[in-house]
């Protein structure tokens, strides 16, 4: 019999699934994360398939704000029209498909109109105004209006859905937060539509999506990358996070007063928690791009926009109390905390991304016990593109 040796050339179109023992099981091979046709393919039926969480609703502050997202391939508006309510377009003219807004975010009276050929529409999306259109009496001014895209607000954030047919918003979104957390009720009490954004972080990160969801997913790298972390949550430094059993939160050190970097005292409590969620640590995952982290004093939520197979941006905001940002009181240690974290784990993202691309790690890599769950995230991700 022929033993395997280690020349033996390794066939990169297969996993390393069905070798895989007992404590190791893999991860996705290395052109999950460096394929660009992969990548394209994840746009198209993961991120314009579902719900994508898109902007703050406060950012759009009153009528006629509005702001330009990318939602996989497609541009999108979000515009709060003048009976406040939120609504959200392809961002794509009917004429002939000039982009009406380019600029991230801006502010217009009543209208957008294309600064091509000057076709203007109200901001309930309808065509109101053209050059000639009296003209064209023929022209229907709502088929030829701007193309809506599903929108939903919910924790204060608007999310939206460039699919005809949007799946269950209470399936893909409040469902995850239901798996995590084991109810909704668990995160009402936080209230995070009443918070105020008090610290906003952008992040440019060069590394495919995944490694960060699977590096949020799991606390095997806390103890070696993290230490002001592990300081204020002494179970992160045995490698096991909160995310891992239903409910489950993970509680500050006994000596902490807060969550900071140095765990010194944060701000006023959220009232509306219970006692069970005070000196708890919160994490949930909601895929595939938005990263929810609830502590009694305040909330973290991260959003990922992957915007090529090696680069991601991620934008991270710090959402306290009204009382607490109106104060003008100094947030710097408790947003010090996990904008550390943040550059940890990113740093970690992209030292790996360029081996991903290495013959060494054609067939993957290794997910240790305490990271076997990302097996799931990766099965969820390979029946979406199947
Ligand atoms: Fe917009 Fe012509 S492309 S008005
Ligand atoms: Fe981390």
């Amino acid at each position: 019999m022929t033993a395997l040796n280690e020349t033996q050339p390794v066939d990169p179109t297969v996993d390393a699934a069905a070798t895989a023992p007992g404590s190791l099981i893999p991860t996705l091979a290395g052109r999950w994360y460096t394929d660009p046709a992969i990548f394209a393919a994840e746009q198209e039926r993961i991120v314009e398939a579902g719900w994508v969480c898109v902007a703050l609703a406060a950012d759009l502050d009153g009528p006629g704000a509005y702001r330009t997202v990318q939602v996989g391939r497609e541009s999108v508006v979000v515009v709060k029209g003048r009976d406040r309510q939120v609504r959200a377009f392809f961002n794509v003219c009917r004429h002939r498909g000039a982009q009406l807004c380019v600029e991230p975010a801006g502010q217009v009276r009543n209208k957008l109109q294309c600064p091509y050929h000057a076709w203007t529409y109200d901001l309930t999306g309808k065509l109101i105004a053209a050059p000639n259109l009296t003209e064209m009496p023929d022209v229907d001014r709502f088929a030829n209006g701007l193309a809506a895209v599903a929108v939903r607000e919910w924790i204060g954030y608007v999310w939206v859905c460039v699919a005809p047919e949007p799946p269950s918003f209470e399936e893909q979104v409040i469902g995850a937060v239901v798996t995590r957390l084991g109810d909704v009720e668990s995160i009402d009490h936080y209230g995070v539509e009443n918070l105020r954004l008090a610290k906003r972080i952008s992040y440019d990160v060069k590394s495919n999506w995944k490694l960060i969801v699977e590096n949020f997913m799991e606390c095997y790298h806390c103890a070696t990358i993290h230490p002001e972390l592990t300081e204020v949550l002494p179970e992160f430094a045995d490698g096991y996070a909160a995310q891992y059993y239903v409910g489950h939160g993970a509680e500050f050190g006994s000596e902490v007063e807060g969550f900071t970097v140095d765990g010194s005292a944060g701000h006023t409590r959220i009232p509306t928690i219970d006692e069970a969620q005070d000196r708890k640590y919160f994490a949930i995952t909601i895929r595939p791009g938005v990263f929810v982290n609830l502590v009694p004093d305040h909330v973290i939520v991260h959003r990922m926009t992957p915007v090529a197979v090696d680069r991601t941006l991620v934008e991270c905001d710090w959402l306290f109390l009204p009382e607490v940002v109106e104060s003008g009181a100094d947030v710097e240690r408790s947003v010090e905390l996990f904008h550390r974290v943040n550059t940890q784990d990113f740093a970690a993202c992209e030292r790996t991304q360029p081996a991903m691309s290495s013959r060494i790690y054609a067939q993957g890599g290794s997910l240790v016990p305490s990271e076997h769950h990302i097996a799931e995230f990766h099965h969820w991700v390979q029946s979406r593109l199947a």
